[in-house]
């Protein structure tokens, strides 16, 4: 069965951006839905250190890996949060920043990603702009974005919330049964962070430092392509041809 995991940066389990999210789940048939807030997990904040970039994960010991693998196990992945003062919520942010390499290696690779936000009045893209920008650089492919207000109101518009949660479900149900994709916004990412990973290989080898973004960019294979979706391709599709 197709997994999809939800991670709510609000810090209501019951507040409005949760029923945005279960009016979606609440159409999606034949799926297992997991749904995370950031308060359910220990994860301390970045230390500020950058051994993550090298190594290619934090060092700290935290419930992070655990979060890790239920992002990159599931078929596609929902990431919403409240506007907080023009913003995500700082605690989604903070799980953020200690992902930060995956923005360096496309770690997301290709996966489907949702991105909603909530708000009062005047946050219609100040959460779905930035969480886009991050999701592109980490590789995911954003298939559906959409931000709910109180004013004019829309959580508590049955037809508009209606209407918008069936085409995000009918999106939802393509992608999730397609392959992993790339798109223009992290193919012109993946052009651009290769040839720099390229131009540091014999840096890093000349003086014997193990860089382990580096070291995932070889052993995924994605070093070897000149685009992300033959890449993609490769990794998918001809796997199972
Ligand atoms: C600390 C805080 C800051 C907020 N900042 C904004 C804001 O800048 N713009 C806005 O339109 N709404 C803002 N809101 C309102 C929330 O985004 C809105 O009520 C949201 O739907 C709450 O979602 P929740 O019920 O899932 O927590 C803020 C709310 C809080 C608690």
């Amino acid at each position: 069965m197709k997994k999809i995991f939800i991670l709510n940066g609000s810090r209501r389990k019951e507040g409005n951006t949760a029923t945005f999210i279960s009016s979606i789940t609440n159409k999606l048939k034949d799926c297992e839905i997991e749904i995370a807030h950031p308060q359910d997990f220990k994860v301390k904040a970045c230390e500020g250190g950058e051994e993550c970039f090298l190594k290619a994960g934090c060092v700290e010991k935290d419930d992070l890996p655990l979060l890790d693998e239920k992002i990159l196990s599931s078929d596609l992945l929902i990431l919403a949060s409240p506007v907080y003062l023009h913003y995500m919520t700082g605690e989604l942010k903070m799980i953020l920043d200690k992902l930060s390499w995956w923005a360096h290696t496309l770690r997301l690779q290709g996966k489907p990603v949702v991105l909603l936000s909530t708000c009062s009045t005047n946050g219609q893209d100040t959460v779905i702009k930035p969480l886009g920008e991050i999701i592109n650089f980490m590789g995911g492919n954003v298939i559906a974005t959409a931000n709910a207000s109180m004013v004019p109101d829309q959580i508590n518009n049955p037809e508009w919330l209606d209407s918008v949660s069936e085409e995000i479900s009918s999106r939802i149900t393509k992608s999730i049964i397609d392959y992993p994709k790339a798109n223009i916004f992290t193919e012109k990412i993946f052009s651009a962070s290769r040839i720099s990973m390229l131009e540091q290989v014999s840096y890093f080898e000349d003086n014997d430092i193990k860089n382990g973004e580096l070291e995932f960019w070889k052993s995924s294979g994605m070093l070897e392509f000149e685009s992300f979706s033959e890449y993609l391709v490769s990794k998918y599709q001809n796997k199972e041809s």
